[in-house]
């Protein structure tokens, strides 16, 4: 992986980075120098991860549709990395549901695990940034909605969101040096993409449908997402980046 001096002793958050490809965002950035707040509902995962990468790791358990204790957990890793320099929006929750049964508060529940908290997220972070006249957001979006999957509308509705809520926050804090950019991943081999979905069928399909034929990894992800938050992309905001082996 490459180095980026410039990220050596940023403050970094990394929403759900406990597990799956915030995992392998948290140990890409603390390869960097950085220090990471990890803010993950998984308490053993977030634990056992913050004691491997100590000292550079603060876990708090946090779920991030309870906004209050969003704010709260930011507010705890500030206290203790100092202002946050690099926030990524990576938690989500892909479970499927049939459109015919959605109640008003499932749906209102989806969207709340899949977009709200990354305005949320960044609407608390965005001082520290300003007040440094520099920022880096990360939003994780979906290639699922590009690509048209069905079996999950409030997922997909919520994930094509992230591009409108990234591209909206870019234009408005540009000014103050803060760069927003969304990364849309295609199919990864996550832990629970490997029990819940991925079969040899599937496998068959992820070859027809990438140009490069090998499975995609957490860390696809993260190298991608390590690079948009250094000074190597300091002309790049206001995008949307496709890392997906080439299926779109
Ligand atoms: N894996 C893929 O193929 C794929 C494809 C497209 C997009 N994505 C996106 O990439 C991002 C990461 O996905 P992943 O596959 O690693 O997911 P994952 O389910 O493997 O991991 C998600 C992490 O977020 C945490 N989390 C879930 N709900 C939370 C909550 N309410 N509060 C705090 N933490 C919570 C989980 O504990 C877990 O550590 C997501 O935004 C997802 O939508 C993934």
């Amino acid at each position: 992986m490459a180095i980026y001096p410039d990220l050596e002793g940023a403050t970094v958050i990394v929403t759900g980075g406990a597990g799956g490809i915030g995992e392998a965002i948290t140990r890409a950035f603390v390869a960097q120098g950085a220090r990471v707040g990890v803010l993950d509902l998984d308490n053993p995962r977030g634990e056992s991860l913050a004691k491997a990468l100590s000292p550079s790791v603060e876990f708090v358990r946090c779920d991030v549709t309870d906004i209050p204790a969003l704010r709260a957990a930011i507010e705890q890793v500030r206290a203790r990395f100092g202002p946050i320099g690099i926030l990524i929006n990576n938690a989500a929750h892909d479970e499927r549901h049939a459109t015919l049964e959605v109640t008003e508060e499932y749906w209102d529940g989806r969207v709340a695990v899949n977009l709200k908290h990354q305005f949320f997220a960044s609407q608390a972070v965005l001082p520290d940034m300003i007040g440094s006249k520099k920022g880096s957001i990360v939003n994780l979006g979906s290639c699922s909605w590009i690509i048209g999957q069905g079996g999950m509308p409030a997922y997909t509705a919520s994930k094509s969101a992230v591009l409108g809520l990234t591209r909206s926050l870019a234009r408005d804090f540009g000014e103050h040096g803060v760069r927003v950019n969304a990364v849309a991943p295609g199919w990864i081999m996550t832990e629970r993409q490997l029990e819940l979905w991925v079969t040899p069928e599937t496998e068959k399909e992820i070859y027809a449908n990438q140009c490069i034929k090998r499975p995609l990894v957490p860390d696809d992800i993260a190298r991608v997402v390590v690079f948009l938050s250094s000074d190597d992309a300091s002309a790049i905001t206001n995008q949307h980046y496709v890392v997906d082996g080439g299926w779109n």
